[in-house]
């Protein structure tokens, strides 16, 4: 039969988008849910191949600084917050919101010692960054909420061990769904708008997908449902839905073959609890097909 694919990238495969035009890196990214990031809590995470440490400074602000200590490089995110700084867990250099060093118990103080730190702020209950060099020219995207009505029923961040490029194409390629996947999920969508930047606009016709792709990684879909669980498979025209999934998915690209994936899910209605997908396995399914074939 066909080989497996068994890694992306490298030579002759597909190119990282990681290795891609720096461009990439000038837009604000959300790398976590705000609730997620307590007073108390370190978050590692990888963008574009660079690991860094969000945490929250003595006024809250959510901050972001490089996970890799200015004294010996030992990984921050190990250590703790103490008074809105970073301790890092080896010999105890303290690094603030700006990545400034500003305790070194471990040997006389030394100034001018820090880390990079990041753009960092905090819209519409995500932490956004920007990995970009010099000062941001666009303001964060508001948009990431779903229609008046909904409520948000799980909020998840998953690794997918798949490089961001092939799953946001994948995402988008919603016309590989009936040959790939089930052949009763016929939902093609009619529509699939692409922004740059912009409010997503207020027309979720036609039914009974309707998606939104903001680049470079933010894709927003709504599912017009005919029972909980089940995708409408009447004739399309002037069919009015009485029910709706909406999903958010935010594909970062962490690292080469590895994206970060912000998941949020939620419902005009009150769904059966047995309707909703596991949607830990649905992904990690996801991932092998992506992985092992053309979508
Ligand atoms: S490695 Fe961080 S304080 Fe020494
Ligand atoms: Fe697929």
């Amino acid at each position: 039969g066909r080989p497996q694919v068994t890694s992306v990238g490298g030579l002759g495969g597909l190119e990282s988008s990681l290795r891609l035009d720096e461009s990439l890196q000038h837009f604000w990214f959300p790398v976590e849910f705000s609730a997620s990031l307590k007073p108390d809590t370190l978050i590692p995470i990888e963008l574009f191949n660079v690991p860094w440490v969000l945490f929250r400074d003595k006024d809250g602000r959510a901050s972001c600084v490089a996970d890799e200590c200015a004294h010996r490089a030992c990984p921050l995110s190990l250590g703790k917050v103490v008074d809105g700084e970073v301790e890092c867990a080896y010999h105890g250099w303290t690094f603030d919101r700006q990545g400034a060093c500003n305790r070194m118990p471990s040997t006389p103080f030394c100034k001018g010692v820090g880390v990079r730190a990041l753009k960092c702020e905090e819209v519409d209950g995500f932490v956004w960054v920007w990995p970009g060099e010099g000062e941001p020219q666009v303001e964060v995207p508001k948009h990431m909420h779903p229609p008046p009505g909904y409520k948000i029923h799980a909020d998840l961040v998953l690794e997918v061990p798949v490089e961001h490029g092939l799953l946001v194409e994948n995402m988008l390629d919603m016309a590989h769904t009936p040959f790939t996947h089930s052949p009763a999920a016929k939902a093609i969508p009619d529509i699939v708008r692409f922004k740059t930047n912009g409010p997503l606009g207020g027309n979720w016709d036609p039914y009974p997908i309707d998606m939104s792709f903001e680049a470079p990684c933010i894709t927003l879909s709504n599912i017009g449902l005919a029972k909980p669980g089940q995708v409408e498979r009447q004739p399309r025209a002037g069919d009015e839905c009485p029910k709706h999934l909406w999903q958010m998915h935010v594909c970062l690209p962490a690292k080469e073959g590895h994206t970060r994936l912000l998941y949020r899910i939620a419902f005009d209605f009150t769904p059966w609890l047995s309707a909703i997908p596991v949607i830990g396995s649905l992904w990690t399914q996801k991932a092998n097909q992506v992985r092992s074939c053309p979508g």
